[in-house]
């Protein structure tokens, strides 16, 4: 049997971070990004294929983005190249070479009007920028085939990089007041819990007894801890555990307008990835638990 081999891109992101732990014990990982010496850059498609072809991976980990929500209002093209384009592209190099891509998504492909969690046939409609070039990432990764996994994700967070609990645990430290947001809701998702399900996934799609086959299982999934809450809220759990506690003042969207317009609700529904897999996300709360304790 070959030797599986691979192929991480953007291992300096959040969740690249971690995955470049989580999947050292499946095969020989590769990482790479514009500052790792496997080098890529997601907007230049000769940069992608080139790549692709020079490592000749089994396996596909695609954990770079163009994150940058508000941003992306302003700079759709290049959202576009990174979310949209990229992903297309490495979906044709991952069929030439019969290699699985996995490929992260996000909640924000939905409107946000459904007040239950959203399954992944109900259907989108992003409110931006870059739920848009997101969506686009999916279709065009769809359009391709072959062997694919598309995690939709949602509010993530950890240790490292630019999120919401290093935010909040900043601002802890410099301000007395702080006013949050308390009319969205999703689920809170350590960047661990998304890598060590997929390494789960992936472990058991290379077992030899595994019952599951590509690309008989290549679709979306939604991925995320269980449970819902607001960012109001889970401010609230993360200065609980913080030495300085400000005073949190929940407030309205309206009360704090930004560039993109965001969903009121986006919890997803990961029972499709419960039942076809067996894996069972802890909830968003137990997850932050263990991240702050880490
Ligand atoms: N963050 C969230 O709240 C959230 C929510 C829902 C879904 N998701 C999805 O989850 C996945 C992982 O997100 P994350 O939060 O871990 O991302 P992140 O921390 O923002 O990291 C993004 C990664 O992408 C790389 N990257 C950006 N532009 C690139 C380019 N032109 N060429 C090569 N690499 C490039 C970055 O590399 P550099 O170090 O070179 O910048 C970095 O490694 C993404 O698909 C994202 O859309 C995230």
């Amino acid at each position: 049997m070959t030797p599986t081999r691979i192929l991480l891109i953007g291992a300096t992101g959040q969740v690249g971070w971690e995955l470049q732990r989580c999947v050292q014990a499946l095969g020989t990982v590769i990482p790479a990004g514009r500052q790792q010496s496997h080098r890529v850059d997601l907007t230049d498609p000769d940069s992608v294929r080139t790549l692709v072809q020079a490592t000749q991976p089994t396996i596909i980990l695609n954990a770079a983005a163009y994150t940058a929500v508000d941003k992306a209002e302003t700079e759709a093209e290049l959202a576009y190249a990174v979310n949209a384009q990229a992903p297309g592209i490495l979906a044709e190099e991952a069929q030439r070479l019969g290699a699985l891509l996995v490929h992260y998504s996000t909640d924000y492909v939905f409107n946000g009007q459904q007040c239950h969690p959203y399954t992944e046939d109900v259907p989108t409609q992003p409110l931006g920028v870059y739920g848009s070039s997101k969506l686009a990432g999916e279709q065009a990764i769809q359009a391709v085939g072959g062997q694919y996994l598309i995690f939709r994700t949602a509010w993530v967070y950890g240790r490292r990089g630019h999120n919401f609990l290093l935010t909040m645990q900043r601002l802890a430290r410099e301000r007395d007041e702080l006013r949050i947001v308390n009319d969205q809701v999703g689920a809170p998702t350590w960047s661990r819990v998304i890598a060590e399900v997929t390494a789960m996934i992936l472990a058991q799609l290379y077992s030899p007894f595994s019952r599951l086959e590509m690309p008989e299982m290549s679709g979306i999934y939604h991925l995320t801890c269980a449970g819902e809450t607001t960012w109001y809220h889970f401010a609230s759990a993360i200065l609980a555990q913080g030495e300085r506690q400000p005073r949190l003042v929940p407030i309205t969207t309206k009360d704090y307008p930004t560039p993109a317009q965001r969903p009121a609700y986006s919890v997803l529904s990961c029972a499709k990835l419960q039942e076809t897999f067996g894996v069972n996300l802890p909830s968003w709360d137990q997850a932050l638990a263990l991240c702050l304790a880490n």
